[in-house]
C-alpha cells in the first residue's frame, strides 16, 4: 500500500484528503482564474456568484466533475469543475438557482459535462420552482467536442423554453456569447449586458467579412450598447459588473418565485389620502398639447417611495416599461413617453411592451397602463417592416391578459393606439381619465383636415387666415368630440379624476382587483402573430 493510500485508512485521513482535493479544485483553480480575469478588469465566475447572492448562502454542485474528451489531447487537461460553476443560493433570503461560466477554463466553452452541469441546475430550478440566473462568459460550443456540445445546447434551450412563464429566467452577459449560445439568453425573460466587456452575436466579425464582405467591429456588431439601443436584445446596459449584479438583485425583488405564487409583498404604509406630493401632478400636463413632459416623473410619483425600476430604457424610448410597487406589491407599468417621438407607437415600442405585458401576465404581476399616445407612426418604413403583424402583438398581449389591469389616460388617446393601450373592451378592469384627456378616432388637426376640407378651402378663397380657422376648428373638436366626458358618458372609462388623486385611486383599484380570477379559453396555446 502506498503512503498516500495508507493515510486514507483513517477518517481523519479521508477528511484531510477531501480538503486537499477541494483546495486544488476550488482554491488553486480560483487563484489562476483571478489572475487571468482581473487582468482584463473582470471577475471570476465564483466571485460573480459570491457578490450576487446573500453572503455565505451559495451551495456549489459538481465541483469535481471532469470532462471525458480525448480528442486534441484533451485527456491531459481535465480541470475539476470544468468551465462552469453551478449551484443554489439565496438573494434577499429567497432561493435562486445560478450558474456562471468560467472563461478561464477552455474559454468558458460548453462541452458535454459543462452542459450536464447547467442542465442539472436548470432541472433543480424547474423542480423547485425558483428563479434561474445565468451568468454567461463563453466562447460557445466547445470546438473539440463537436456535435456532443451542440446537443447540450439543445437540452438547455429545451429547458429554457419549458421554464418560460413558469419561473423567471435572467441572463447576465459578462463576456462573449457567440454563435447559437446567444439563444439561451434570448429565450430568457431579461438580458443584462455589461458595457464594453460583453458581446453577443450569431456570426462574428470574421465570418461576416468572409461571407458578405462587410467590415464591422465586435463592439458595433454586438456590444452592450448595440443590443440595448438598436436591436432590443438586451434590457439593461450595466456600467460595470457590479452595476449588472445590483440591477438583477433589484429586478428579482419585484418578481415572484414562479407562476403559481403571488408577487412579493413588502410592508409599506403608503398614505391612503391625497398628499402634497400627489398635488404636483395637477400641473404636470402642459397647456399646449404639443409640448412634451416626462411620463417617468408621473410613474415615480405614483409608486411606493417613488421607486421605479425601468426595463429596456434605451430601446424604443417612446414607450416606458418597468416595475414599481403599490402598497408594497409589485406592479408592472407600461406607459407612452411623450418625451420621445411624442409617445407615438411604432413596431419597436409595440414589441417591447407586448413582451413585457406577457411576462407580467405569466407571473401574475398586475399592470398599470398610462396613456398619452397620438397614434401609430405613419410611413412606408413601418408598413413594409410589418407594423400590421408586429403591431398586433401588443393588442394580443393586452387582449389575452388575465391579470388585474388599470389604465389611466393622461392626455392623448387616439384611434387604434387608444384601443391597444389597455382600453376597456380589450380587457382592462378599471379605466380612468384625467380632465386633460383627449379620446377620439384621431387628433384635432387630422380630423379637421378631413371633416372641414370644404370650409378650409372656402376660407382660403376668401383670403381668411386659414391657419387660424384650422386651429379654431381643431380646438372645438378637441373640447367637444375628444372630450373625456363623452367617453365617460358611454362607460368607456369608469371615472374622471384630478391628477392628484391618481395614486390613491390606482392603489384602491389594484387592492379591489386582487381577487380577480379569469379562466382562459380551453386550448393548447394561442397563435400570437410572431
Ligand atoms: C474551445 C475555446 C472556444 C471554443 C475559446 N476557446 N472559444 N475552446 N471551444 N468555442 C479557448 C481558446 O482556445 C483559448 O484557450 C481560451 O478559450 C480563450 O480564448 P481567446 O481566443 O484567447 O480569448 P479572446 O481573445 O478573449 O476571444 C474570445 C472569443 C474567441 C471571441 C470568444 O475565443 C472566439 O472567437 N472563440 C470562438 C467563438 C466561436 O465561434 N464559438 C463557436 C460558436 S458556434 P487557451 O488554451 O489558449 O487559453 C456555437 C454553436 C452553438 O457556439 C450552437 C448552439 C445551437
Amino acid at each position: 500500500m502506498t503512503e498516500e493510500n495508507e493515510k486514507l485508512q483513517t477518517t481523519a485521513g479521508r477528511v484531510a484528503d477531501l480538503k486537499t482535493r477541494l483546495s486544488e479544485a476550488v482554491l488553486a483553480k480560483e487563484e489562476k482564474a483571478k489572475e487571468r480575469q482581473h487582468a482584463k478588469g473582470k471577475k471570476t465566475a465564483r466571485e460573480r456568484i459570491a457578490e450576487f447572492v446573500d453572503q455565505g448562502s451559495f451551495v456549489e454542485f459538481d465541483t469535481f466533475v471532469k470532462h471525458r474528451t480525448t480528442a486534441f489531447g484533451m485527456e491531459k487537461n481535465r480541470p475539476a469543475g470544468d468551465a462552469v460553476v453551478t449551484g443554489m443560493a439565496t438573494v434577499f433570503g429567497r432561493r435562486v438557482a445560478v450558474y456562471a461560466q468560467d472563461f478561464t477554463t477552455f474559454g468558458g466553452s460548453l462541452g458535454e459535462v459543462a452542459g450536464e452541469k447547467i442542465v442539472k441546475v436548470m432541472d433543480y430550478a424547474l423542480d423547485l420552482k425558483i428563479p434561474l440566473i445565468s451568468i454567461l462568459d463563453s466562447g460557445g460550443a466547445r470546438i473539440q467536442e463537436g456535435v456532443v456540445a451542440l446537443g447540450k445546447y439543445a437540452q438547455i434551450f429545451k429547458r429554457n423554453t419549458a421554464a418560460s412563464g413558469v419561473i423567471p429566467q435572467i441572463s447576465i452577459i459578462m463576456g462573449p456569447a457567440a454563435g447559437g449560445a446567444v439563444y439561451s439568453p434570448a429565450l430568457t425573460d431579461f438580458v443584462i449586458m455589461v458595457d464594453k466587456s460583453s458581446h453577443m452575436f450569431v456570426t462574428g466579425p470574421d465570418v461576416i467579412k468572409t461571407v458578405t464582405g462587410e467590415e464591422v467591429g465586435f463592439e458595433e456588431l454586438g456590444g452592450a450598447r448595440t443590443h440595448n439601443e438598436v436591436s432590443g436584445v438586451a434590457h439593461y446596459l450595466a456600467a460595470d459588473e457590479d452595476d449588472a449584479l445590483d440591477y438583477v438583485r433589484a429586478l428579482l425583488s419585484y418578481l415572484p418565485d414562479n407562476n403559481k405564487v403571488e408577487v412579493p409583498a413588502y410592508d409599506h404604509t403608503a398614505a391612503r389620502v391625497v398628499n402634497d406630493h400627489d398635488r404636483r401632478l395637477n400641473s404636470i400636463i402642459p397647456d399646449s398639447p404639443n409640448q412634451p413632459y416626462d411620463m417617468v416623473e408621473i410613474i415615480e410619483s405614483l409608486m411606493d417611495d417613488n421607486e421605479f425600476l425601468e426595463v429596456q430604457p434605451l430601446y424604443a424610448p417612446n414607450i416606458t416599461i418597468g416595475f414599481g410597487r403599490l402598497e408594497g406589491r409589485s406592479i408592472g407599468v407600461i406607459a407612452n413617453q411623450p418625451k420621445a417621438m411624442a409617445g407615438t407607437l411604432n413596431i419597436e415600442a409595440g414589441e417591447k411592451a407586448a413582451r413585457f405585458m406577457r411576462f407580467c401576465d405569466a407571473f401574475n404581476i398586475p399592470v398599470l397602463t398610462l396613456v398619452d399616445v397620438p397614434g401609430y407612426l405613419p410611413g412606408t418604413d413601418q408598413e413594409w417592416s410589418g407594423v400590421i403583424r408586429r403591431g398586433a402583438k401588443l393588442l394580443y398581449a393586452y387582449a389575452e391578459a388575465t391579470v388585474p389591469l388599470v389604465t389611466v389616460i393622461t392626455r392623448k388617446a387616439y384611434g387604434g393606439a387608444y384601443i391597444v393601450m389597455g382600453s376597456k373592451h380589450l380587457g382592462a378592469d378599471i379605466n380612468i381619465a384625467w380632465p386633460t384627456a383627449e379620446i377620439a378616432v384621431m387628433g384635432g388637426q387630422g380630423a379637421v383636415n378631413i371633416l372641414y376640407r370644404g370650409q378650409l378651402k372656402d376660407a382660403e378663397s376668401n383670403g381668411d387666415d386659414v391657419e387660424a380657422v384650422r386651429k379654431q376648428l381643431a380646438d372645438d373638436y378637441t373640447y367637444s368630440v375628444a372630450s373625456p366626458y363623452l367617453a365617460a358618458e358611454r362607460g368607456e372609462i369608469d371615472g374622471i379624476i384630478e391628477p392628484a388623486e391618481t395614486r390613491v385611486a390606482v392603489s384602491k383599484a389594484f387592492r379591489f382587483l386582487r381577487s380577480k380570477q379569469v379562466a382562459g379559453p380551453d386550448r393548447k396555446h394561442g397563435n400570437i402573430p410572431l
